[in-house]
């Protein structure tokens, strides 16, 4: 920790862990630190952060200061002396403050308390200001947006207590919960059946797979410029595979990130709704690179190559909404691993050696929270793959599921051996 150069925070999602091994993925484990529960520090500027493309990130902030205490008195009277000195800085004008607590022992009227004594001394000093009320400790993402601090005359303070130390930052960057909704919800061919893959969940497949792929060969060539460019590069010539395609979520964010984008299904339905949503991604965004959908089975096609990243949300088998009888379960999971060991032996001989994989497969969650892992994930060394490991994950942690849900997603990222 000690010669660690960190310069903003990344506040992280529901699953910080995911977030985690994203991060690592793209800027790798030498540029980031797990910060409290919540949070990750980065000795890469905030500004060179692509945070368009983060799924499990949704704040991110450039460190000010570290400041010696976890004592919320003490932090409230750094505030109250040092805001307003900052605001002198300034254009005059109308100017809203909001803070968020992380990992501190406050409550939200705490908060509140201060922020309105650093009203009080920045109106003395004769500027009118707003305040954010606290319902939380932490500000969600709608109050960030809403009430505009992360645009100029705003400010939101974060404030991430950890060991005894406590991290002041500002907000750059807050998830743009509107661009993901209509991602989500405007696009014209959904399909409830073969389940919903949230947005920011195809970017963190993406980003396992891909980010590293591409900061690895990046790196090699940029050695001098680390860490001060933004990177992954924009515009590469990266083409994202995606062998279940479905209703094109992960081609969607492949290519908003832009890659270039393949995507096959077995069901040529699928495929139709796969073009017309990526049709109409293209009217939105006519800059996005070039895609191709085709039904074919991910069992036995061959692919044109190169296939230079793989990242799918493969068959999950059929949706359940609740736990089935033992039998019933070690049929559902026969099957579903009979058809991934197949699509795997298939793909293997098709990619160049180190080509990086990322898949969400189906882990089945019983009763009692246990859960049931698909066997071929205990022979994936055979099937010509090794498992990636991540510094700041464990396998354990690289599964998504929200609360109620029987089949969970578990994340396996994988290199061609
Ligand atoms: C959970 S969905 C994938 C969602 C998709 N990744 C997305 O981004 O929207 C699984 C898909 O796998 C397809 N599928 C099932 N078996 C297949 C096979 N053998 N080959 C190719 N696709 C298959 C189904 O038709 C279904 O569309």
């Amino acid at each position: 920790m000690s010669n660690f150069n960190a310069k903003s925070i990344c506040i992280l999602g529901r699953q910080p862990a995911l977030g985690l091994a994203e991060l690592e993925s793209l800027y790798g484990s030498d540029h980031l630190e797990p910060l409290g529960p919540q949070a990750a520090r980065l000795d890469i500027e905030a500004g060179d952060i692509n945070f368009m493309r983060l799924g499990g990130t949704i704040k991110v902030a450039k460190i000010l200061i570290d400041l010696p205490t976890t004592n919320w008195s003490k932090i409230e009277d750094y505030l109250v002396k040092n805001v307003p000195l900052h605001l002198r800085h300034l254009p005059v004008g109308k100017f809203t403050l909001g803070i968020s607590a992380y990992g501190l022992e406050v409550k939200p009227d705490i908060i509140n308390k201060t922020t309105l004594k650093i009203k009080k001394q920045v109106r003395e000093s004769g500027r009118p200001m707003r305040v954010v009320p606290n319902k939380e400790a932490a500000l969600n993402s709608a109050q960030v947006l809403h009430n505009s601090l992360v645009r100029r005359g705003g400010w939101e303070l974060l404030l991430i207590g950890s060991g005894q130390r406590t991290t002041l930052a500002q907000t750059l960057f807050v998830q743009d919960i509107e661009s993901y909704g209509a991602r989500d919800q405007a696009r014209p061919k959904r399909d409830a059946r073969v389940g919903m893959l949230p947005p920011k969940l195809a970017q963190i497949i993406i980003n396992l797979a891909v980010g590293r792929a591409e900061n690895e060969e990046w790196r090699i060539e940029n050695e001098e410029r680390i860490p001060n460019s933004q990177f992954p590069i924009p515009n590469s010539k990266i083409r994202v595979l995606d062998p279940f395609c479905g209703t094109g979520v992960i081609l969607q964010e492949a290519l908003l990130m832009g890659y270039g984008a393949i995507g096959t299904d077995l069901e040529p339905k699928m495929v139709e709704y796969s073009k017309a949503n990526l049709d109409w991604l293209k009217n939105r965004y006519p800059d996005i690179a070039g895609y191709e959908v085709q039904a074919c089975d991910a069992t036995s096609h061959k692919w044109a190559k190169p296939i230079d990243a793989v990242a799918s949300e493969t068959y999950l088998g059929r949706p359940l909404t609740a736990a089935p009888a033992a039998a019933k379960l070690a049929e559902i999971v026969r099957d579903v691993n009979t058809i991934l060991e197949k699509f795997l032996k298939n793909l293997a001989p098709q990619l160049k050696a180190g080509a990086p994989i990322s898949l969400a497969v189906p882990a089945w969650r019983g009763n009692s929270d246990n859960l049931t892992h698909l066997p071929l994930i205990d022979r994936i060394s055979n099937l010509g793959y090794t498992l990636v490991e991540f510094k700041n994950a464990s396998p354990a942690e690289l599964i998504y599921f929200r609360e109620g849900q029987t089949v969970a997603r578990e994340l396996l990222v994988l290199r061609k051996s």
